[in-house]
């Protein structure tokens, strides 16, 4: 069996994921086209580096991010850390011939995005972008029926991501509160997974008309070194305010999306939805049916088929399984539940199988720019108070 060597940049909660995902990957397929090695994990902090390669089976462990990228026991190079880093590290590791795996939202904006594409066409090295959301097979499913006809022509897309961790105004000023490491705030974190599904499911978006706010203008400076690797959740405590610092992204976004096809849409994310942990859902109407999906139930698509006799239509629950796509890598019965990580076990299995000379199937960086370009006009008609065309 071939092996390929992963080299990690990042040691936070999506490495603590990817990781697991590559270390899952023989429980759930075997045997593998392509085996992943885990050669070498970096982190800026050498100790979480450390940690982070006893921890999830990485041989070595290094600082800086460019020993990854130079080390010729690496042959892919999964990007993991704040969304200002991604631009740098991809274009350099693509430069060295590496394939290249990133995170969500590939880029601070879509010029960064459109640069990282490049990179990686020029090189001829295979990429792909963390919408894992998208191989959820649920989600898969209503691709399916959709791109069958099932739902006929498509009228709206109703989606949300809510969260709520933003609320508590002891929570400190991590890189997830500014701009000049996360791009955006809600919008890029959690907006732009909604807004893959809304490309994905329903096509090209033509133009939106987006408000925003931010409801907690300064936060606690953080006083100690988060470790992402020893706790749960953000991986540091909330703090009691000391010096402040300032917020300069949004705490909620919601978008108005007039769909290229014809298809009118709307969307919110938001991280101050008291009760929400994660939930992403959308709801899809057609004039043959409609869909809907909550991640909170990520095993369940809903579906109301308009055809159905008068007297028994209602919204029915699929609760998907082997017989659904994406399913049949998974569980051997429809019912035995679905976790965050099982969405990017098929994301990397995807991955290797085309390293390994199968047809492409992962989610590119072509998705990424495309998503980047709706983001930027997101945020130019929050500023400009009009309907703005995305470029
Ligand atoms: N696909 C998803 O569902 C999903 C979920 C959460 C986060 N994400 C994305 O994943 C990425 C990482 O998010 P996270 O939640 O893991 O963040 P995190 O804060 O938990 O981890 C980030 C890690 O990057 C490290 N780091 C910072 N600067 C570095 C540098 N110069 N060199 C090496 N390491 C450096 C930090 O020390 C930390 O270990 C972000 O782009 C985020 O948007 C995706």
């Amino acid at each position: 069996m071939k092996t390929i060597g992963i080299g990690m940049v990042g040691t936070g909660f999506m490495a603590r994921v990817h990781s697991l995902a590559y270390t899952a990957l023989p429980f759930y397929k075997w045997p593998l086209v392509v085996s992943p090695r885990m050669a070498v994990i970096a982190d800026i902090d050498s100790e979480l580096a450390a940690e982070g390669a006893r921890r999830y089976g990485y041989a070595r462990s290094t600082n800086d991010w460019r020993q990854v990228i130079e080390d010729p026991d690496v042959d892919v190079v999964d990007i993991l850390t704040p969304n200002n880093l991604h631009a740098e590290m991809a274009i350099a590791a693509a430069r060295r011939g590496k394939h290249v795996i990133c995170e969500k939202p590939l880029a601070c904006n879509a010029r960064e995005a459109q640069e990282m594409y490049d990179a990686v066409t020029r090189a001829g090295v295979h990429h792909m972008v963390g919408y894992n959301y998208r191989r959820t097979p649920a989600v898969a499913e209503a691709k399916k029926l959709i791109g069958r006809g099932d739902l006929g022509r498509v009228f709206h897309f109703r989606g949300t991501y809510l969260q709520d961790f933003g609320i508590d105004p002891r929570l400190p000023l991590w890189w997830r509160f500014q701009k000049s490491q996360a791009g955006s705030g809600s919008l890029g974190d959690i907006g732009s997974h909604v807004l893959d599904l809304a490309l994905h499911l329903v096509g090209d978006v033509e133009f939106v008309t987006a408000i925003s706010r931010t409801f907690i203008p300064e936060r606690p400076l953080m006083t100690a070194k988060p470790n992402f690797l020893s706790t749960a959740g953000a991986g540091f405590a909330v703090t009691e305010p000391d010096e402040m610092g300032r917020v300069d992204v949004d705490d909620v976004t919601a978008i108005l999306l007039e769909f290229a096809g014809g298809a009118t849409g709307t969307l919110e994310a938001t991280r101050f939805a008291a009760g929400r942990k994660n939930h992403l859902g959308f709801e899809i109407n057609g004039e043959k049916g409609s869909l809907a999906f909550d991640w909170e139930h990520p095993a369940e698509l809903r579906y109301y088929n308009a055809t159905d006799p008068s007297d028994t239509q209602g919204f029915k629950t699929i609760l998907t399984g082997p017989q659904h796509p994406n399913g049949e890598l998974l569980w051997p019965l429809a019912g035995f539940g679905l976790g965050f990580p099982e969405p990017i076990i098929v994301m990397m299995n995807e991955f290797l199988e085309e390293l390994g000379g199968g047809p492409r199937q992962s989610t590119g960086f072509e998705a990424g720019v495309k998503n980047s370009r709706v983001m930027d006009a997101v945020v130019c008609s929050v500023t400009s108070g009009k309907k703005e065309r995305v470029s």
